[in-house]
């Protein structure tokens, strides 16, 4: 379903059109089919939300800067044509977007949607465990979609989008990103990310699926908590330098949507693994998988067609994982 979107979205639009350009006052009162000072009244709303415009006599409005802080009326107004409707549900603080996107689901939100938080308080994790969410510049996201496909067909899903993520992530300067089975997402060994996937299923179809990712993108490491501190990091620890989060955000959806949207049309086979085998940071080495109370050792071999990670054992024994926690033999 189509919504309208709000006139201060539809304002911003016009400026992010194009580079560095006036847009006239009159311009934005014809789009909006509303007075100008209506549209005088919008403007003042995106400047009391941060964004900073020049007037200039005859030629109208030009956009000098935007807000600091994540804004979702800029990430909105971001999307590509292709998303420009998808609703982002932002929110300064929230028990967990993927418990939000839950709530949403049931009283009758229809996807897709995406849920921002610039903290969580109960973030949730792969396993049971929590998620670190403190107000550090990092980016807590859920997207919904309703995909309608068997479930034997979302097996790989959240491999595909580490394996995109990778592929984003790896065009930032110094960024080396690398993918570990199943949804860790690492830079030089340390946690940068994790995605976190729950889908509800109607026997034979997916009824909807949340996909949650927490990206560590300029949070202090000094800020985490200590039995964090050894294993976590961020983008900008690594690389030091920070990031324009609303830019960076407003990529980060987009790619995120367009690989969804690749996902359910079908991705072929040898992309995915080239992808994957591409980023891969288990293939090869020697690593221990916990699995309920079984722990496994041996040698990564990649992953199967149905996204199972492949252990060779020390007596030779081809072993496909399906779920477990892995941890790799310090070399
Ligand atoms: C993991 O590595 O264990 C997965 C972590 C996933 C965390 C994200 S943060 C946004 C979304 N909301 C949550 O409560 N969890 C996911």
């Amino acid at each position: 379903m189509r919504t309208t979107l709000p006139p201060e979205v539809i304002i911003l639009r016009e400026f992010l059109a194009g580079d560095d350009r006036y847009v006239s006052g009159n311009r934005l009162a014809e789009r909006l089919d509303i007075s100008r000072v209506a549209v005088w009244s919008h403007m003042e709303k995106l400047r009391s939300a941060g964004f900073v415009f020049e007037a200039r006599p005859r030629l109208g409005y030009r956009l000098e800067a935007i807000p600091s802080g994540l804004s979702a009326l800029y990430l909105q107004a971001s999307l590509p044509d292709a998303w420009s409707h998808v609703p982002i549900h932002f929110h300064e603080t929230i028990d967990s977007t993927n418990r939000e996107a839950e709530r949403l689901l049931a009283s009758g939100a229809s996807a897709p949607f995406v849920v921002l938080a610039r903290q969580q308080t109960e973030g949730r994790g792969r396993l049971g465990r929590s998620w670190f969410s403190g107000d550090s510049g990092n980016l807590y996201l859920s997207f919904v979609f309703q995909p309608r496909l068997p479930p034997r067909r979302m097996q790989t899903f959240t491999l595909w989008m580490g394996a995109i993520l990778c592929d984003f992530l790896n065009g930032l300067r110094n960024a080396p990103v690398r993918v570990k089975w199943p949804n860790d997402l690492l830079l030089h060994g340390g946690k940068i990310g994790g995605m976190l996937t729950e889908a509800r299923i109607d026997h034979d179809r997916i009824r909807d699926l949340v996909f949650g990712l927490g990206l560590n993108v300029n949070g202090d490491t000094a800020s985490y908590p200590p039995e964090l501190v050894r294993t976590a990091t961020s983008l900008a620890a690594e690389t030091g330098e920070k990031l324009e989060l609303n830019s960076f955000a407003a990529d980060l959806l987009q790619a995120i949507l367009d690989a969804y949207r690749d996902f359910t049309e079908g991705v072929p086979e040898r992309r995915f693994r080239q992808l994957w085998s591409r980023y891969d940071t288990l293939v090869g080495r020697t690593i221990t998988v916990r699995q309920g109370n079984e722990t496994l050792s041996g040698i990564a071999e990649g992953i199967d067609d149905e996204g199972r990670l492949i252990l060779r054992t020390a007596d030779g024994t081809r072993r496909p994982v399906s779920a477990g926690d892995v941890t790799l033999r310090k070399d």
